[in-house]
């Protein structure tokens, strides 16, 4: 599926993807699912975005992904690790993409409530047990006609499957079991569930509903 997703982008971007693909394999970085970055593709096709946010650059993967759907777009992602950081400012320079980027190395929990200026897109594919703490801020900063995509809804399938969470993934299970309640009972939200391996939803504002 995601060969497809490429090979609607140039050659030389497609080869960028697959070798960064080639190399999370290797290094075991956790980017995003086949099957949820083709969704992810479509999703940025339809809203056209021109100011990206992504919580979760690890190695650059979804953002280049983005950056490629979305033609002339700028993007603006954060995330904690160095040495991932590093690689994916190699990957955006060799796809002549770095005056479109800005990369910010530190917590999201820390730079989001810094943010000021709005996006269209938000891809949120950070630290899982936190999506429900920043969900006021990315709403915030979220434009009326925005999309916020949530990769890993699933979490290795622990979300959903109606039993007490084990010890070791019991924090991001319960943080995530109420940040997916609470979007759907946000009757100002409009939610869309996708059944990738990973998990995925999307929120849009009912623009209706929205005050501000
Ligand atoms: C699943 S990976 C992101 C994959 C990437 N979106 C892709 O598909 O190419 C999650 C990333 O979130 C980063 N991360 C974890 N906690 C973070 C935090 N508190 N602030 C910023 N980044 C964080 C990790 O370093 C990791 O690189």
């Amino acid at each position: 599926m995601i060969e497809a997703t490429w090979a609607k982008l140039a050659s030389e971007r497609a080869e960028i993807l697959r070798g960064l693909h080639t190399y999370a394999d290797k290094a075991f970085v956790p980017i995003m699912e086949d099957d949820s970055a083709g969704v992810l593709a479509n999703c940025v096709a339809e809203v056209r975005p021109s100011r990206i946010l992504e919580i979760g650059t690890a190695i650059g993967y979804s953002g280049l992904l983005m950056l490629s759907v979305a033609e002339g777009a700028t993007l603006t992602t954060i995330d904690i690790d160095e040495a991932r950081v590093d690689v994916a400012r190699c990957a955006f320079e060799a796809a002549g993409e770095m005056q479109n980027v800005h990369i910010i190395l530190d917590d999201a929990a820390y730079v989001l409530p810094m943010l000021e200026k709005p996006f269209d897109f938000i891809l949120l594919d950070g630290p899982k047990g936190q999506y429900q703490a920043m969900l006021p801020d990315l709403l915030r900063l979220l434009t009326p006609e925005g999309m916020i995509f949530v990769d890993d809804t699933a979490y290795l399938g622990l979300v959903d499957n109606g039993e007490y969470p084990v010890h070791k993934h019991r924090t991001i299970v319960v943080n995530m079991r109420k940040f997916i309640q609470t979007i759907n009972e946000d009757e100002r939200l409009l939610v869309k569930t996708y059944a990738t391996s990973s998990g995925v939803v999307t929120i849009q504002k009912r623009k209706e509903l929205w005050n501000c």
